[in-house]
């Protein structure tokens, strides 16, 4: 087996897309990767606690103590980088990443998005919204998407899709349950590994 990539997860919220991360990687579906950092914009989300059950370092970094948006993804990257990061996960991360913090891990950050994308995605498709957008168009079919971070908001190349059902009785709340257990928490660990994967392969050459 090829040496690691040291990868990092960042999330906001729950932290349902961590665990999923989490248990993948203890079933030994991520062997091209090993999970060393979380990093949480909210200093009381719930994905930091999984993070401790699972022995993983785990760390807040808000903008509260910061006097604006650079210095606080300056401290970011300085955190990461001394923690090697080599490969960037967001899950359920809501911040928004400056140009500079992309091209600083350029092709080695990917994200998770509640929809198929091109629907539904770009500036202000977050959280329960996607979901109460794709009810409001009718669409029968929707899912999740994981794909490479761009400068553009839901932009970059796709890696994985999944698709998921709608019912004529859906709320946006069930449609967002039923989006994560079907698609989310199975393709993001598998684009996890998949990048992973690459990107070791990549070092050995
Ligand atoms: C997920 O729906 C994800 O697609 C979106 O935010 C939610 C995160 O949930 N970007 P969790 O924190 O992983 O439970």
């Amino acid at each position: 087996m090829s040496e690691k990539i040291r990868y990092a997860v960042m999330v906001s919220g729950g932290g349902t897309n961590l665990q999923a991360i989490i248990d993948a990687q203890a079933a030994g579906k991520i062997p091209h990767g090993e999970l060393a950092l979380v990093v949480s914009n909210v200093e009381d989300a719930y994905a930091l606690e999984r993070a401790r059950k699972a022995g993983i370092p785990a760390v807040a970094i808000t903008k509260k103590g910061f006097t604006d948006h650079e210095a606080f993804e300056e401290e970011m990257i300085r955190q990461l980088d001394a923690a090697g990061i080599e490969f960037i996960v967001l899950a359920g991360f809501l911040a928004i990443l400056s140009e500079e913090f992309v091209k600083h891990w350029e092709r080695r950050i990917i994200n998770i998005h509640p929809s198929l994308i091109p629907s539904f995605c770009g500036a202000g498709f977050y959280g329960l919204k996607v979901h109460e957008a794709a009810l409001a168009k009718g669409v029968k079919i929707s899912g999740a998407t994981v794909h490479f971070v761009n400068e553009i908001p839901d932009g970059g190349e796709i890696i994985l899709q999944k698709a998921v059902r709608i019912y004529p009785k859906d709320t946006p709340e069930k449609l967002q349950l039923r989006i994560m257990k079907q698609a989310e928490w199975v393709i993001l660990p598998k684009a996890t590994e998949i990048c992973c994967r690459e990107l070791a392969e990549a070092k050995k050459k």
